[in-house]
């Protein structure tokens, strides 16, 4: 079948890469792609939806699926629904659990799913005086989408208020600001899990773990993810089965409750706090670098896994994962996250080791194509992949694949996996 992908980054190339090995596909298209997914598909430079799905229907398209939130919050899936088509993703409704973090945190609190207290609010009152009762550290949320930025943990009073003040009066945030929320500090380490859900049932991939900090040892500033492994041995069987329990099977009872059946990728992001588990927050599309581990993972057809997720019939689907790990490795430009860098020539030697043959590749994210040479364009650039039997093997060969990758102010942190490998 010929297949569309909406996205342009290293989530939506290997998603690119996993439907490539998929004998069921025929033709893949990128809607708009970037500088490298041309050698897996076409690239497609319709960005307006209606035109987009007007193209699936005259190229005889049988599965669209949306990479990223954007276009989902706004509306994507509903509006290739409309037109007859096969998209792969939630409704613009459904896409409120990580659209609206109030709608999120206020769904979570009726159907008793675990997660920090919280107070919303669209006035700096009461947020200042619930502020007042806190321990610090505090978290102080963006209601709306922020590209990942909206969140300040807050070390003190007046930076929770100065943070509350500054979101509220739309200074920080814009619109997305006008309502925040203002939660507990939890303390314990984040897990990724990732549901494929049909509206009614479900498909659970191994827990993944993201490094969201710029620099090795977690710190410096937060990033969209600058590296993941998966699965994860910070998780066991009595987690999966709480995770399932307390979270996934409430989720999408209640979102059938709400009238709002969650169809598509449940990214549940956790803080795991003394062997309990807690929501913090939804997202309604793979993580990104966590897809591009868990894509080559995937034993069983990934295109059965979509195209099934899209047309309600996931029971049917008998999903085989790999026993070996995924580590990636992100490689972002020089001024990443702050601003733009200017574009510079990725080099990647001759791969003649055996072992990078076999178990590493790249994902390309930010890059460009210019007369058949790759650019670097800015922020994440693309992912150094590694497979192993072990993550420490998965790790080390994902490493020795960044070792062949060139180009100008290229960082990447070297310690990716430490927290499974301590
Ligand atoms: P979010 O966009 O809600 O996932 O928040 C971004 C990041 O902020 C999370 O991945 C966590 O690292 C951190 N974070 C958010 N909420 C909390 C919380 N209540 N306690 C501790 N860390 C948090
Ligand atoms: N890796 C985190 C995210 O995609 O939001």
């Amino acid at each position: 079948m010929n297949v569309l992908i909406v996205g342009s980054g290293g989530r939506e190339y290997s998603i690119g890469l996993a439907l490539q090995k998929d004998e069921k596909v025929t033709k893949i298209y990128f809607a708009p792609g970037n500088g490298a997914t041309d050698n897996i598909g076409e690239n497609i430079a319709i960005s307006d939806f209606e035109a987009l799905a007007f193209f699936a229907k005259e190229h005889e398209v049988e599965l669209t699926i949306v990479g990223p939130e954007a276009p989902l919050v706004d509306g994507i899936v509903d509006l290739f629904k409309s037109h007859g088509l096969t998209v792969f993703g939630p409704s613009k409704q459904a896409s409120q659990l990580e659209g609206s973090k109030i709608f999120m945190k206020n769904f979570l609190k009726k159907y008793n799913i675990p997660t920090a207290a919280f107070i919303e609010t669209d006035q700096f009152e009461k947020a200042s005086s619930f502020i007042d009762t806190m321990q610090v550290p505090i978290v102080v949320k963006a209601d709306g989408l922020c590209g990942g930025k909206g969140v300040i943990i807050a070390q003190s009073r007046e930076e929770a208020k100065d943070a509350a003040r500054d979101m509220l009066s739309g200074e920080s945030f814009g619109d997305a600001g006008l309502s925040i929320i203002v939660e507990e500090y939890l303390d314990g380490y984040e897990l990724s899990v990732f549901a494929i859900c049909d509206g009614d049932s479900y498909k659970l991939l191994p827990a993944a773990q993201d490094h969201k900090r710029l620099l090795d040892g977690d710190s410096g500033p937060n990033t969209g993810g600058m590296g993941a492994y998966a699965p994860t041995p910070l998780i066991d069987e009595r987690l999966y089965q709480d995770i399932e329990n307390l979270v996934v099977k409430p989720t999408l009872a209640g979102m059938q409750e709400e009238g709002m059946p969650f169809e598509g990728v449940l990214f549940i992001g956790l803080m795991i706090v003394n062997g309990e588990v807690k929501v913090l927050e939804y997202n309604v599309r793979f993580g990104d670098p966590e897809c591009e581990i868990l894509m080559p993972l995937i034993e069983s057809s990934v295109c059965d896994l979509f195209y099934k997720g899209a047309t309600g019939d996931l029971d049917s689907l008998e999903i085989k994962m790999s026993d070996r790990h995924a580590v990636a490795v992100v490689m972002s430009s020089k001024n990443y996250p702050y601003k733009s860098s200017v574009p510079a020539e990725i080099i990647v030697d001759d791969i003649v080791l055996e072992r990078l043959q076999r178990d590493a590749h790249i994902s390309y994210a930010g890059v460009n194509k210019e007369d058949g040479v790759l650019y670097a364009t800015g922020g994440r650039v693309l992912l150094c992949i590694g497979l192993g039997d072990t993550i420490q093997e998965a790790r080390d060969t994902a490493y020795l694949m960044a070792g062949q990758v060139h180009f100008a102010g290229k960082h990447y942190r070297t310690d990716i996996a430490y927290q499974a490998l301590k």
